[in-house]
């Protein structure tokens, strides 16, 4: 059921230009991380880098006792046969079938014979809802389709960690809102480790379980859900927020004029907005890796918002929450 990953210390550089430098965080095992940042901030840089596609400056990338960034050739081949990519545009070959698309990597890595493909891929098609559309092209069909399709071909190799690259860019929110839901779904199905790295804010509140914050060359901060969405450092605070006050400004940073403009003015960044209930699976059902809604909290001993975890039908997921694990229970009973 997934495994964790331990980054330590990562630095990555072109020539000299740092992307960001001493990375270090854990994406616990079968847990759903998002990692967000504004855009140039080498978020795509970090993914491609936690596969293996480029290689770090420094620091160390730990699964399963072995070290990715170090290793040699052999090693790095089977840790990436660990991983499943979802790439930013789907990455989808345009002159192929959405079929052939996803059976690709099991013909180009696995002995498999047809009818053995033809059973796993028509299983990845069906867990992405994409039943019937098999037969198409790429070109022939929506955005959020071509991404569903990019996502079964990530899981055709039994992945035990998954990496989407802004799976909610050029959809829109309704969109977004069908595929988080899938995220969500698919994790309480396969429990692999997930990674989301996104700019989409609503995403970043909802869907995981911890958030990473990149901004300036470094890892601001990561954690759990909870930590972040009551965090008072300014950085996190606007970005989750959307806030317009802040250290970001239009053009990625805000000079030293305007920052010191607005200490000027005294402006208040305001009250936190509530933190909105997790994202739970369809049909009642509950992670294995899910953290109790408040849990984070409690434990810190930090008040909430007003109006947190109250969901858009008026339910409270702090009472809601505990009914359900009790159902579950008596269920298993
Ligand atoms: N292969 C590469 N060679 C040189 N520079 C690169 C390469 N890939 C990305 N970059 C640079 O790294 C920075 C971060 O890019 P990227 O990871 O795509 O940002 P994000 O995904 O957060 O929007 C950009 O300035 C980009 O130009
Ligand atoms: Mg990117």
């Amino acid at each position: 059921m997934g495994v964790e990953v331990v980054v330590d210390g990562l630095t990555k550089s072109f020539g000299r230009q740092v992307i960001w430098e001493d990375v270090s965080l854990t994406l616990p095992a079968g847990e759903i991380s998002v990692l967000l940042g504004p855009s140039g901030t080498g978020k795509s840089v970090f993914l491609k880098t936690l596969v293996g596609l480029l290689r770090p400056d420094r620091g160390h990338i730990w699964i399963d006792g072995h070290d990715l960034a170090g290793c040699g050739e052999d090693r790095l081949y089977e840790l990436r046969r660990l991983f499943g990519v979802l790439f930013q545009d789907g990455a989808l070959f345009g002159s192929m079938s959405l079929y052939d698309n996803i059976a690709f990597p099991l013909r180009e890595h696995t002995k498999k014979t047809e009818a053995q493909i033809r059973r796993i891929v028509m299983e990845k098609i069906e867990l992405v809802g994409l039943v019937g559309a098999e037969g198409k092209l790429p070109g022939e069909i929506s955005g959020g389709m071509r991404k569903r399709a990019g996502l079964a071909r990530a899981l055709v190799l039994d992945p035990e960690i998954i990496l989407f690259d802004e799976p909610d860019s050029g959809l829109d929110p309704v969109r977004t809102a069908y595929l988080n839901q899938l995220i969500v779904d698919l994790n309480a199905e396969i429990e692999a480790t997930f990674l989301i790295v996104t700019h989409d804010v609503n995403t970043a509140r909802t869907v995981p379980d911890d958030i990473g914050l990149l901004f300036r060359r470094e890892l601001v901060m990561f954690g759990p859900r909870e930590m972040l969405l009551s965090s008072d450092e300014p950085v996190v605070r606007q970005f989750l927020n959307a806030r317009r006050h802040g250290p970001i400004g239009m053009s990625e940073e805000k000079d030293v004029s305007e920052l010191a403009a607005e200490a000027r003015l005294g402006q208040d960044p305001g009250a936190l907005p509530p933190i909105p209930p997790q994202l739970m699976p369809t049909g009642n059902r509950i992670r294995r890796t899910q953290h109790a809604p408040g849990a984070w909290l409690a434990a810190n001993g930090v008040v909430p918002p007003q109006g947190s975890f109250v969901d858009e039908r008026g339910r409270n997921w702090l009472e809601e929450y505990p009914r359900l694990i009790d159902a579950h229970v008596k269920g298993a009973r």
